[in-house]
């Protein structure tokens, strides 16, 4: 058996938001109902031809731990590492659906499908634990990574919150050029944004660029130099007018009135949303798995 477990950070009580992956370790093999379609266990992902290994013992405080988790494709060119990741935790205030059961459900709904297929390159999924107690998982994993395992790291995709209730599809600016406050990534960053810009044209929904200052598990990929990209619906912000116009959903208000809140449960999700960026989460994935001129090089 597999295990793939995640404590979360939350207490006890109904706002627990524990997720339980099959298991040995005597613990009970538990289906997590993820947002959206899939159901997964551990088994599942080891059929599926994925290794599964627990890394990080990140300890937010003397009575807590939690865990990273990470899924490694058994094909494709070891040097050639393309990561894909999501948080698996949530505040302790609610239950995390759209912040970021969301997220986590397209990485692994992508991750158990890419498995069927030989790729050129290395796969590898990240669950992160932690980010919401400020990165804490994702800053272990790149602070513990050898000089050699990071220049292996080709790209970083990320995705936290990918269907907000009164969503906007924001892909990460990587090129500096038309969100406020965004800084230009690692070279190679407006390569993954311009990709993600593509698969929203073929869809033919619009999409705007986002903050990509590193408020999310990419933070420290891109200090690491390693170029990222990902996909953000929105948090507590504002919609305006003109987005309401170009997405639908409502101006006046926030992307996410659930943000961080309790009622962040599975009725504050919005399906296309979900379905359009698992989507693209996909589709970056496999485009990555096979090509021979990725944007880490
Ligand atoms: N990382 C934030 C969280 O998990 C999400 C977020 C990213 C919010 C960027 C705003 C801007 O809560
Ligand atoms: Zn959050
Ligand atoms: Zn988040
Ligand atoms: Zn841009």
């Amino acid at each position: 058996g597999v295990i793939i477990f995640n404590e979360g950070q939350a207490g006890e009580g109904a706002n627990d938001r524990r997720v339980l992956l099959g298991g040995t370790l005597g613990e009970p093999t538990v289906n997590i109902p993820v947002v959206g379609t899939t159901y997964a266990t551990g088994e599942e992902l080891a059929a599926a031809g994925t290794t599964v290994t627990l890394t990080t013992d990140t300890e937010s405080d003397p009575h807590r731990k939690t865990h990273n988790i990470l899924a490694e494709s058994r094909w494709g060119d070891p040097s050639k590492v393309v990561m894909a990741g999501a948080h698996l935790d949530s505040v302790t205030e609610g239950p995390g659906i759209n912040d970021n059961g969301s997220g986590s459900a397209g990485v692994l709904e992508t991750a158990l499908k890419a498995n069927r297929f030989p790729t050129v390159n290395k796969l590898r999924f990240a669950f992160w634990g932690a980010e919401e107690l400020g990165l804490l998982g994702s800053e272990h994993y790149v602070a513990n990574l050898s000089a050699e395992e990071k220049a292996k790291i080709k790209l970083y995709l990320n995705f936290d919150m990918i269907a907000s209730p009164n969503y906007v599809f924001g892909i990460y600016d990587g090129d500096d050029s038309d969100a406020e406050g965004a800084g230009p990534g690692p070279e190679g960053s407006d390569k993954i944004e311009k990709l993600f810009e593509s698969y929203f044209k073929a869809v033919r929904q619009p999409y705007t660029g986002t903050d990509f200052t590193g408020r999310s598990d990419y933070g420290p990929f891109i200090e690491a130099g390693i170029p990222a990209g990902g996909l953000f619906t929105g948090a507590e912000g504002i919609k305006t007018a003109e987005e309401a116009q170009k997405f639908g959903g409502e101006a006046g208000v926030a992307y996410d009135k659930c943000y961080h809140l309790e009622c962040d449960t599975i009725a504050n999700v919005n399906d296309k949303a979900l379905a359009v960026n698992t989507g693209a989460i996909a589709t970056a994935t496999f485009v990555y798995a096979y090509s021979r001129d990725l944007p880490g090089g």
